[in-house]
């Protein structure tokens, strides 16, 4: 059994109703799961997790959702070194969007490969444009993240 701290980036509620779906199907697997829709250091390291998934949309113009913008600035700031620990990054965008294509879920993936987290599996995105079911998407990437990443 493991715990997963699950960070959720959200406008519209999309990136949330996919993390709940993540959160059931991780705890049908046996693990305990803190999704949180207002992450931060704190909270991630008082959880005692295993390992963290962040699940955001992108906004703007590449931007980062307001309720997970706060994280990344504190993951700048306090530069929590993950020392190897496992990450995994769902990203929700619009292909239409051209260059800033789901490039929140970049931006978090840059970070916390900063601090030395481990990615066993790259960060998956889900294209609007392509997709009307990004829970059974993020879904068909959990399996293989909680194989990799999980004990
Ligand atoms: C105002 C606005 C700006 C957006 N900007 C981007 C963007 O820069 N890149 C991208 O990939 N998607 C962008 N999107 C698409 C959203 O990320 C996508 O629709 C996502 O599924 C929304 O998830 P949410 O409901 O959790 O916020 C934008 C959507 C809106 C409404």
């Amino acid at each position: 059994m493991s715990v997963v701290y699950l960070a959720v980036g959200s406008v519209t509620g999309t990136a949330k109703a996919v993390s709940c779906a993540l959160k059931e199907r991780m705890e049908r697997a046996g693990h305990q799961v803190v999704l949180d829709e207002a992450a931060s250091v704190a909270a991630m390291n008082s959880s005692g997790c295993d390992a963290v998934l962040i699940c955001t949309s992108t906004t703007g113009s590449g931007d980062l959702p307001a309720n997970i913008l706060p994280f990344y600035m504190e993951l700048e700031e306090q530069f929590p070194l993950q020392n190897g620990r496992p990450f995994g990054v769902i990203s929700l965008g619009d292909s239409s969007y051209g260059d800033t294509f789901c490039g929140a879920g970049a931006l978090m993936e840059e970070r916390f490969c900063e601090l030395q987290g481990s990615a066993p599996v790259p960060r998956v995105t889900i294209d609007a444009t392509e997709t009307v079911t990004p829970d059974d998407d993020a879904l068909f990437w959990l399996e293989e993240w909680m194989e990799q990443a999980l004990a």
